[in-house]
This record gives C-alpha cells, sequence and structure tokens, in this order.
C-alpha cells in the first residue's frame, strides 16, 4: 500500500490508474492525475501549499517536492504545479515552481520557487534553475546556473511524448504486479 498522509485532514488524492511506490511518501494536499506515477523512495509534501501533478506524467526515484508557504510578502506562496506527459528523472528537487507540459527535467537536478518552465523543454541532467527563472518552450537548458543550449530538434520533440509512453507502459507492468503495490 501506497503511503498516503493526510496533513490537518487533507489527503492526496489520485487520478485513475496511477501508480504510487510503496516507499514514496505523500502528505497533504497533492493531486495526481490520471496515469501518473510516482517511483521508491519519493517524498513529496503537500503541507504549507499545494502540489498538483497532471496526466501521464511520471516522477522518478528519490525525487523530492515541496513548496513554499503563504505571507504577507508573498500572499500566495509558491505551489508546486506539474503538467501532463512530465518526466522528472531520478533524484531530482522540485520546489515551488510551475512546470507546463511535456518537459522532461534531468536527473539531480534542481528547480527552484516561482521558476516557470514552459511547455516542451528538456533541462540537462544536474542542472541549476535560480528562483524566479522562465525557461521558453522548445528549447535545452543545461548548467548551474542553467542557461539556454539550443533548440530542441523534432526528435526530442517526439522524445518528451516517448519518455511520458514509456512511463504509462511501465507503471502498468507495476500494477499487474500485486507484489509491487
Ligand atoms: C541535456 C541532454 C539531453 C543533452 O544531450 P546531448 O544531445 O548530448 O546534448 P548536446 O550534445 O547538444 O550538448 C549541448 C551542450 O550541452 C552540454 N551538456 C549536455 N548535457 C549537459 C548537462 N547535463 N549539464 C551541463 N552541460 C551539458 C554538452 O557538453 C554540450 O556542450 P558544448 O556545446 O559546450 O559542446 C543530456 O546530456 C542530459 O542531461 N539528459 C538527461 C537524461 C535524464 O536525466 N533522463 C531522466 C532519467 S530517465
Amino acid at each position: 500500500m501506497a503511503d498516503l498522509r493526510s496533513y490537518q485532514g487533507v489527503e492526496p488524492q489520485l487520478g485513475e490508474r496511477v501508480y504510487i511506490d510503496r516507499s514514496a511518501v505523500l502528505v497533504g494536499n497533492i493531486e495526481v492525475g490520471d496515469e501518473s506515477s510516482v517511483w521508491p523512495q519519493v517524498a513529496a509534501r503537500g503541507d504549507v501549499n499545494f502540489i498538483r501533478i497532471g496526466k501521464r506524467s511520471n516522477i522518478q526515484d528519490g525525487s523530492i517536492l515541496h513548496v513554499t508557504r503563504r505571507s504577507a510578502q508573498n500572499p500566495h506562496g509558491h505551489p508546486l504545479i506539474i503538467g501532463d506527459e512530465v518526466t522528472v528523472g531520478h533524484n531530482v528537487m522540485l520546489h515551488g515552481c510551475t512546470l507546463g507540459n511535456r518537459i522532461l527535467v534531468g536527473m539531480s537536478a534542481t528547480i527552484m520557487d516561482d521558476v516557470v518552465v514552459e511547455d516542451d523543454v528538456i533541462i540537462g541532467a544536474g542542472s541549476v534553475v535560480p528562483p524566479g527563472k522562465v525557461l521558453e518552450s522548445g528549447y535545452l537548458y543545461v548548467g548551474s546556473p542553467v542557461s539556454q543550449k539550443r533548440k530542441l530538434n523534432s526528435a526530442e520533440q517526439a522524445f518528451l511524448t516517448q519518455s511520458a509512453q514509456n512511463y504509462v507502459d511501465l507503471k502498468e507492468d507495476y500494477l499487474l504486479d500485486v507484489s509491487s503495490i
């Protein structure tokens, strides 16, 4: 059984055919859209703000998802919003940012508060995206701090959808194997 914990009476909500590994921990105000998957050792804390994960997205092993509280200076705080068909690689840190659709976040990348990643973007492994930065649709970004490297080619654009599909297929295998749930 997945470890879904309530915080102040609010529990994570899961869509249809979602896979959450039983070693992942999801707390509080989190919604996970249909066909998405959350892999071993992910920690997602929707306590001081909310987390939304869209459809057909995957959050890979060891990633950490958190948010920033509301305050007088920052009335909305920073929720964490992840769109559809997003691949979040292993050991990624996502904090209070907004990701569009069809994005690949490379392994061990860090994305900080108030960042907006537009649709169809690849972020290289190990990149750091500083607070408030906007990553433009259709580009590859790498580095720490991140910088725009080049336009994505058509194969890379197609791969963004394929990567999401691979994880939709993979989580189906896991859902069929009841011993892994
Ligand atoms: C970003 C990535 C897709 C680029 O792949 P690529 O096709 O080899 O890219 P390019 O050869 O066009 O590289 C462009 C430049 O960025 C540099 N670069 C590539 N990946 C980089 C990274 N992660 N960090 C810093 N620089 C990087 C290259 O060295 C090259 O530099 P140069 O222009 O000075 O020669 C790939 O390196 C990567 O990080 N993939 C992430 C995979 C992943 O984590 N998947 C999720 C888990 S399944």
